[in-house]
């Protein structure tokens, strides 16, 4: 396709990945799911399945960007025509399953930056968070009216990330990730130093994050085969793997990229990113464990307490720098998550500019306001809940779909050598046969494994205990929804012709 923008360099390209896959889930997430998981010996199965699942699905997202150099929806329909709808399906969760509070989350993160320079969420944080910032609602209809910092701080997320996608991918996302990345680095290394050097953090590094509790990880017992499934999970959200966006970041890749070593260091710095940033909070609460004389298992929640309520209580303890650290420490939650925002939106809009040709500034405005305005409902004081709801119901379902509907198109309609030829035409690098064995069966069948483990545990209880309707109405209306705009969309018809290849036919004659 002519005019398509291209990244600068491949640095920027690089920088952008990364920035998407680190995000909110590698502060926090990774550590007290590993933590919940066999502390140090959930490492195996998070490396296992960065090897097995991780990087052969980012090489099948970059190598599918590239080589049909086309946003999920026109890339699906290229490899087979009846697959668009599923094209589409992954951005439009990423944009209103994700971003939409995504960026009410990042929201409560620029509060807590300006708490934190006061500490004004006193020295009761659990209380503060839920009644006073919050103000939570008794249940998810109870929508009350809207909060208005966090209307204020989701406002200014959204403002952020058209201002930053408004631009030409080159002047924008990766002007953005050229600074934000190394910025996010060198602050992690001072948070991470600072707080291991607090009194008792080595102590809770040692025995809880890196304990390893082998009997935990084994595959004969059903508590082991969740951990690797936890693990499996873990490994796709902090990847971004499953929405699309990999597949159109790689779209703006020149011709000759090396697919295979860019998408193996995108997963390491990112997996790396999750290991280290891990000891800071582990040496955080650790220490504040150790002064309030508590054991460590009591002072560590999971989920959002863990970052808007342990970490504010744990910073009120430390002996000196208490606010800097504070604003430090939700900065760099700030950009983590914006780097991850921006690639939300680009991933729907390159898709919808893909389609109709609509001039990409006025598209990222519309779809700005409109996810401005979806963001609302997360700011009422029933926003909590219902930010629970949706995030579960997209996580468990809508992004290990999106990988098994990945594995299916490139591994077996349109063949998994044939992706691996085009990557070594473009690259001069070989991909090893392996990779078929893991895009066509281990891959699937562990995302499968997976989805049922889910199904099954939501037919048994309904999640968090929420009413049955507030789960069907949120969670499935979303994935609903979500499939009916993409059905609806790809019966659009296309203005031009699709079925044009992206490239050359010298370069096709390459590929087959
Ligand atoms: N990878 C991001 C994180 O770890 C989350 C994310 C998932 C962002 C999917 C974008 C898309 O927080």
């Amino acid at each position: 396709m002519q005019g398509r923008s291209v990244w600068g360099s491949k640095v920027g390209f690089l920088l952008a990945a990364v920035g998407s896959a680190v995000g909110l889930g590698n502060v926090w997430r990774f550590s007290y799911v590993s933590y919940q998981n066999g502390g140090g010996a959930f490492l195996v199965p998070y490396l296992v399945a960065m090897l097995t699942a991780g990087i052969p699905l980012m090489i099948l997202e970059y190598g599918l960007g590239h080589r049909e150099k086309a946003s999920p929806p026109l890339a699906f329909a290229r490899v087979h025509h009846l697959w668009e709808p599923f094209g589409w399906w992954m951005p439009i969760v990423a944009f209103f399953g994700i971003n939409l509070f995504y960026a009410v989350v990042i929201g409560w993160c620029f509060n807590y930056f300006l708490l934190a320079l006061n500490l004004g969420w006193g020295a009761e944080t659990g209380v503060f968070f839920e009644e006073h910032f919050l103000q939570v609602s008794s249940g998810p209809f109870e929508f009350v009216g809207i909060r208005w910092p966090i209307f204020a701080g989701a406002l200014l997320t959204w403002v952020l990330c058209w201002l930053i996608c408004f631009k030409e991918i080159r002047h924008g996302i990766e002007k953005a990730s050229l600074l934000f990345m190394p910025v996010l680095l060198v602050m992690t290394i001072i948070l991470v130093a600072w707080s291991l050097q607090l009194e008792g953090a080595t102590d809770a590094v040692w025995n809880h994050y890196l304990r390893f509790e082998w009997s935990k990880i084994s595959l004969l017992t059903a508590e082991g085969r969740s951990v690797w499934i936890a693990a499996y999970g873990q490994i796709f959200f902090t990847l971004s793997l499953g929405f699309g966006i990999m597949i159109t970041y790689a779209s703006y890749l020149p011709k000759k990229s090396d697919i295979t070593s860019n998408a193996i260091i995108t997963c390491l710095i990112d997996c790396s990113y999750s290991i280290f940033a891990g000891l800071a909070v582990f040496g955080t609460i650790g220490y504040m464990a150790q002064t309030k004389g508590v054991a460590f298992e009591e002072a560590i929640t999971a989920g959002p307490g863990l970052a808007f309520v342990v970490y504010p209580e744990a910073i009120n303890q430390l002996p000196a720098g208490n606010r800097l650290f504070g604003a430090l420490f939700f900065l760099v939650l700030i950009i983590a998550g914006i780097s991850s925002a921006i690639s939300l939106t680009e991933a729907f809009t390159c898709s919808v500019c893909d389609k109709f040709k609509f001039e990409r500034k006025k598209t990222v405005s519309v779809l700005c306001v409109l996810g401005m305005a979806g963001s609302i409902i997360f700011t009422t004081h029933a926003g909590l809940y219902i930010l629970d709801i949706v995030d579960h119901f997209v996580n468990a379902y809508a992004l290990i779909l999106g990988g098994i509907l990945e594995c299916i198109l490139v591994g077996w309609l349109m063949k998994a050598p044939k992706m691996r030829k085009h990557i070594f035409a473009v690259s001069g690098r070989k991909v090893w046969p392996l990779w078929d064995i893991a895009i066509c069966f281990i891959t699937p069948v562990m995302l499968m494994l997976i989805l049922l483990g889910a199904l099954y545990r939501e037919f048994g209880e309904a999640y968090g205990g929420y009413p049955v309707g507030a789960l069907l109405l949120f969670g499935g209306g979303t994935l609903v929804l979500s499939r009916f705009g993409a059905f609806i969309l790809s019966h659009v018809p296309w203005p031009y012709q699709k079925r044009t290849h992206a490239h050359t036919p010298e370069e096709e004659t390459l590929l087959t």
